[in-house]
């Protein structure tokens, strides 16, 4: 490196440690930041200290040259960190002593008031409240899904939590319902379901790791009316269910055989199927189905059988 690229760096590192310092400093000052209500502000002041020091894991973690000032930063992000847990904790605790996620759905609902729309925004894009339900759910990620997917078949994608908030509104669901979610993946909208309105939920999932992730999740909350089965939807037993949801799980001659599974229910039974992503349009053309709203791929659609 030429002397004059040497000082030019330099500089810049001092200008770089300077900033950081001043940020760290902000940090460090704002004592609320711990109070468990501030979760929203710590994510971000969470994300600021990956992109400020180029994530704290991998080996050129640090951007600046000053190591203590790395340090310092760990050390807040460490607190941060504990502060989430310390509050997801707290709301796992009353979902398990209760029953009812009082707190929980007390942070939902403020997180909801925050944006002032009346529908979602559309999109899978995630919000604080991903982050708290899956601080909450602690789901265990399985190493590999052991079953060769077929090509009609989609991979594990989780449904954003303000898609599942507005799926409960938009259908009503309460109590006696059962709720049936074709193709759970690890498990989080029939066990969110449960915990928010207290029907009873149905996983049915193709891939026994994931269904062994949820159980877990079920068990370690005491979730007694959430149930996981390791099946494939076309051969599920879909008699009890009154809500059924479909995140494009599947497309194809599965998806047609499992619309025709559902029709034959509705002869017995008025049901609901609500669905997001590219499935809506499918599910859209089908004769014996009303949608509630325009559909929409990017949001949640809700049809009732007629
Ligand atoms: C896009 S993910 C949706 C996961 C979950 N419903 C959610 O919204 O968070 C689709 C899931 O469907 C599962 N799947 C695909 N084909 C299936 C089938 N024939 N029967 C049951 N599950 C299936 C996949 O393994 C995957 O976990």
């Amino acid at each position: 490196m030429s002397t004059a690229t040497s000082v030019v760096s330099r500089a810049s590192e001092v200008k770089c440690d300077h900033d950081l310092h001043a940020f760290l400093c902000g940090l460090e000052a704002d004592s609320s930041l711990f109070e468990p209500e501030q979760l929203r502000e710590r994510l971000i002041a969470l994300d600021d200290l990956d992109a400020g020091f180029g994530g704290f894991d991998s080996e050129n973690s640090t951007r600046c040259a000053d190591s203590r000032i790395h340090q310092r930063a760990k050390a807040i992000r460490t607190r941060l960190e504990a502060a989430n847990a310390d509050l997801y904790q707290s709301v796992r605790s009353d979902v398990v002593r209760d029953g009812q996620p009082r707190t929980l759905l007390q942070w939902l609902q403020d997180a909801a008031s925050q944006n002032k729309s009346k529908s979602p925004l559309p999109g899978l894009g995630f919000d604080c409240r991903d982050e708290l339900v899956s601080g909450v759910l602690q789901l265990r990620e399985p190493s590999e899904p052991n079953l060769q997917r077929s090509p009609e078949m989609a991979p594990y994608q989780p449904t954003p939590v303000r898609h599942i908030l507005h799926l409960i509104a938009a259908t009503a669901l309460a109590e006696d319902d059962v709720f049936v979610d074709l193709g759970s993946g690890l498990g989080h909208v029939p066990l969110l379901v449960s915990m928010v309105t207290g029907a009873e939920s149905l996983g049915i999932e193709v891939q026994a790791a994931y269904i062994a992730s949820a159980r877990e999740c079920a068990q370690s909350l005491h979730l007694s009316r959430v149930r996981f089965i390791p099946q494939d939807a076309r051969e599920a037993d879909l008699s009890s269910g009154t809500v059924f949801y479909l995140y494009s799980p599947f497309n194809g001659s599965i998806l047609t055989d499992v619309l025709s599974a559902l029709r034959m229910e509705s002869r017995r039974r008025s049901i609901k199927i609500c669905s997001l992503g590219p499935c809506t349009r499918t599910v859209a053309n089908e004769a014996w189905l009303k949608a509630s709203a325009l559909p929409d791929t990017g949001r949640i659609t809700v049809f009732d059988s007629q």
